[in-house]
């Protein structure tokens, strides 16, 4: 296998300045060599074939790595053990239960501290077990100050989405949101207003239940909103667009009112950041406090097509909850130079494996577009280098997507923006011989 890719390799070495490709379901990513579409947009292998690969926009629809399923586990954070930067996962879930990026994430008193260093991109926690219907819930405090934003949220491959967003503009509200694959629906947010003194100050349990029928959005245990999947009922399209895919829960403190961002994004998160706030005088970040999180697993649809129960994969390109499978297929990458399409790939580089049989080249100054200027990838949270000499640079945090033209798109991109929030540690790997 590796003979066979040979001439490949030698090819894409000799590519000085590698640009990632480009990537969305209407344009997927044309070469099977990076046929992995990531969360953000751009085209390559490993990490961008686990978590948040889409496979509607990759090369074709098995290019992504099968995704773990549900397990019921309760999180708490005496250490962080259970979880790991993006470079070092492969896609083994039993491994690790969070794959996360940031700059001072670290655990104090049994919690997990979010933090966002000043002109940094913040945090952001994946799990690694997709949840195909179940309750998430997480003990939350916000963070706080205008452009802050913390979310805590359920986010599938094909951008299936369920959302609690906290602006740190206004620490009496907690908005809610759905998505259906990505599609904007400016119609789809609601508020609700959180009891006590603010969210900064007050630990508040935030749930949510989600159902083939319905979600509902719970805090501390009081039900303030659902949404009824019959009342997502397209006519037109014939379809419920209704969040209905395997997603995987995320947490994260992202700073949506960065001066570069667009003046929607800035508007909507209360205003530009202050980077020389009281939390950043006296901390040396703004930061967002995570106590117990736990997550149930529902049972599969009855009907859902099921050869196994190690991994839930696409079957069908429309992406609906028809569309998935539940079935033995393996999660787990041989190295960040494999993809779904080889998982194998850099397997037998034994001993010292994927870290000296990969190269990777960081994308962040490929025009990823995300954050801005030159501290995109000297801010990167998780910028490694792994041992025996082989370099594995991180193009650090993508924020959002990729949205070049910022003037016009107003509330729409504002709402992409903040669906897509999170960070992206991009690595591109290249097996070397
Ligand atoms: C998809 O990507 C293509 C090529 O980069 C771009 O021209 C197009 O506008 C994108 N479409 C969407 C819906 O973002
Ligand atoms: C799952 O495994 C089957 C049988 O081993 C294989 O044919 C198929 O391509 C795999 N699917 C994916 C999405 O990897
Ligand atoms: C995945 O990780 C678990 C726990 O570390 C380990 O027992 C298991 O062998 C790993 N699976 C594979 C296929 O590497
Ligand atoms: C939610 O509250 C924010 C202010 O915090 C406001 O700008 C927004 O319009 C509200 N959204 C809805 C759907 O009411
Ligand atoms: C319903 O589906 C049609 C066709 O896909 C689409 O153009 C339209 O925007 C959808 N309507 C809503 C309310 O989402
Ligand atoms: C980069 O970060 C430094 C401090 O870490 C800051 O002084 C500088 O203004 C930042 N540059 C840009 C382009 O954001």
């Amino acid at each position: 296998m590796v003979r066979f890719v040979t001439p490949l390799l030698l090819a894409s070495l000799s590519v000085s300045a590698f640009a990632a490709q480009k990537c969305n379901s209407s344009s997927q990513c044309k070469e099977e060599k990076y046929p992995c579409c990531s969360q953000y947009g751009e085209c390559g292998t490993g990490a961008y074939c686990l978590g948040g690969c889409d496979p509607l926009a990759s090369f074709s629809l098995d290019s992504c790595a099968p995704m773990p399923v549900c397990e019921s586990k309760t999180y708490t954070w005496e250490n962080l053990d259970n979880a790991v930067t993006q470079d070092k996962y492969l896609g083994n879930a039993s491994a690790a239960d969070w794959t996360y990026s940031g700059k001072e994430v670290k655990t104090e008193d049994g919690n997990l501290i979010m933090t966002m260093p000043a002109n940094s991109v913040g945090t952001l926690f994946a799990n690694n077990h997709y949840v195909w219907y179940g309750k998430v819930s997480g003990k939350f405090k916000s963070s706080r100050g205008k452009g802050v934003v913390t979310a805590f949220i359920l986010l599938s491959d094909v951008k299936d989405e369920i959302d609690y967003e906290w602006v740190g503009a206004d620490l009496t509200t907690v908005q809610t949101n759905y998505y259906w694959q990505g599609v904007l629906d400016w119609h789809n947010s609601g508020n609700i207003t959180v009891d006590g003194e603010d969210t900064f100050n007050d630990w508040h349990t935030y749930e949510i239940d989600w159902t083939p029928e319905k979600v509902d959005w719970i805090v501390d245990g009081s039900v303030h909103r659902t949404l009824k999947k019959a009342d997502t009922y397209n006519e037109t399209s014939k379809q419920y667009e209704f969040p209905q895919t395997p997603a995987r829960l995320q947490m994260s403190l992202w700073p949506a009112g960065q001066a570069s961002n667009a003046q929607g994004t800035i508007d909507w998160a209360g205003g530009e950041i202050d980077w020389k706030s009281e939390d950043i005088e006296e901390s040396g970040y703004y930061y967002a406090t995570v106590g117990e999180v736990s997550v149930k697993c529902y049972d599969a649809p009855s009907d859902a097509k099921k050869t196994g129960d190690k991994a839930y994969i696409y079957a069908n390109s429309a992406a609906m909850e028809s569309d998935i499978s539940i079935t033995d297929n393996s999660t787990i990458l041989a190295s960040l130079g494999a993809t779904g399409l080889d998982m194998d790939l850099g397997a037998d580089k034994s001993s010292s494996s994927s870290s000296s049989a990969s190269n990777s080249i960081p994308t962040g100054s490929g025009g990823s577009g995300g954050m801005s200027g030159d501290n995109t990838s000297s801010d990167s949270g998780s910028g490694t280098s792994t041992a025996d000499g082989s370099e594995t640079s991180t193009s650090g945090f993508t924020q959002g997507s990729s949205t070049q033209d910022s003037g016009a798109a107003g509330q729409n991109e504002r709402v992409l923006r903040g669906s897509l929030f999170g960070v992206l540690v991009a690595l591109v790997v290249l097996v070397t011989l």
